[in-house]
């Protein structure tokens, strides 16, 4: 016996990777509901190979449904998961709106599953920012071992995390450099994108810094330790999808690079590919697709008495969100809602 799921939000750049990521882990699916707005009623999406047609989320009714895999922005997230959470339905969200919500956990399988079990209080799971999620896989081994005490992170961030229309403006922008005839002047983001980077996502908060460099320091505080100091910029950058972090971490304990590149080969949902010699890397391009997020140029920071620096890469609409999501709902499976 398996679970009878609703992808909310099912023709975005999420909600697509979330069914192709439900069929390739062989979700135990009995019954699947792919749901958008109004104006992609009927559209077709694949699931494994299958195809669903999308249906109108606004006269969905979600009773008798075991999990709703959200994601859709805040605003309707708003609307709509409250209502599915209500009638018994279990939420899982890709949106801010609940991740700084004490009575919702905000969960990365890798870091605090156990965490998962505190959806009782409002039907509701969150699923971290995408540049968090990736971020913590990373941190949560070293962290045991050595104690994180500071964390200077600064992202490389690509265009899908701002969804398809983000997408499309690199797309058209790019196309237009090389045929100047079409002008494709700044609209999903506030500068050009193409052969450009802009240290701006989010809006900007008082104190100079934007609303995601504040997400990346709220979430990794929730998720992982409320102790550790963090500070980002985060930038974004002409790359279709898989975002890039370069890291610069302060520890407690000393921790040799060596022993630090070991400890994270055998840590959950990380590869390392770390040879230093020309391309001994990985860069985003070749995340995509894959489930791990790849750590490489683990070195030690000779400025500090006991500093490391490395660079963290993962496809963001995997590890960052549709993934995530997932692998929340196979945890919830195994520890809550049990199935057969
Ligand atoms: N992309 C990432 O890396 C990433 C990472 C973490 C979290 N997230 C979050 O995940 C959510 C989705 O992101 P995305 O990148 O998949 O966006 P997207 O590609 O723009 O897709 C948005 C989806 O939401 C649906 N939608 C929008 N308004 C709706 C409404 N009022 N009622 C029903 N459906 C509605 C759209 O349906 P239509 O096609 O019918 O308009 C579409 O399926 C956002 O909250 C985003 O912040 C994204």
């Amino acid at each position: 016996m398996g679970y009878k799921v609703v992808i909310v939000g099912a023709t975005g750049n999420v909600g697509r990777e979330m069914l192709n990521i439900l069929a390739e882990r062989e979700f135990p699916v009995d019954e699947i509901a792919a749901l958008a707005s109004r104006r992609s009623l009927g559209t077709e999406v694949s699931f494994g190979d299958r195809t669903l047609k999308t249906q109108d989320l606004a006269t969905f009714d979600f009773t008798g449904w075991d999990m709703a895999l959200f994601a859709i922005g805040s605003d309707a997230t708003k609307e709509y998961a409250p209502q599915a959470a209500g009638a018994g339905c279990v939420v899982i969200d890709n949106s801010s709106l609940y991740r700084y919500d004490p009575d919702v956990p905000l969960v990365v399988p890798e870091v605090n599953a156990d965490a998962v079990l505190g959806y009782t209080k409002k039907n509701i799971i969150a699923n971290p920012n995408c540049s968090t999620a990736q971020m913590v896989v990373a941190l949560k081994p070293l962290h045991d071992r050595a104690r994180i005490k500071r964390v200077v992170v600064s992202t490389y961030q690509s265009v899908s995390g701002a969804g398809k229309e983000g997408m499309d403006e690199l797309w058209d922008q790019t196309k237009a450099v090389y045929n100047p005839v079409s002008d494709v002047p700044p609209s999903k983001f506030t500068k050009q994108i193409a052969f450009n980077v802009i240290p701006h996502i989010d809006v900007f908060m008082e104190d100079g810094s934007t609303k995601e460099e504040w997400k990346m320091v709220a979430e990794t505080k929730k998720i992982l330790d409320p102790k550790i100091k963090l500070t980002a910029t985060c930038v974004r950058v002409p790359v279709f999808v898989g975002h890039s972090e370069a890291l610069n971490i302060e520890f407690e304990e000393f921790l040799d690079e060596d022993e630090a590149r070991d400890i994270l080969r055998e840590a959950p949902g990380i590869m390392v590919i770390d040879k230093r010699e020309d391309g001994g890397y990985i860069t985003p391009v070749e995340c995509v697709g894959d489930f791990a997020t790849y750590i490489s140029r683990i070195r030690q920071d000779s400025t500090l008495d006991n500093g490391l620096n490395l660079w963290c890469v993962s496809d963001n609409l995997r590890k960052g969100a549709a993934l995530n999501a997932v692998q929340i709902a196979e945890v919830l499976g195994q520890k809550a809602l049990k199935k057969g």
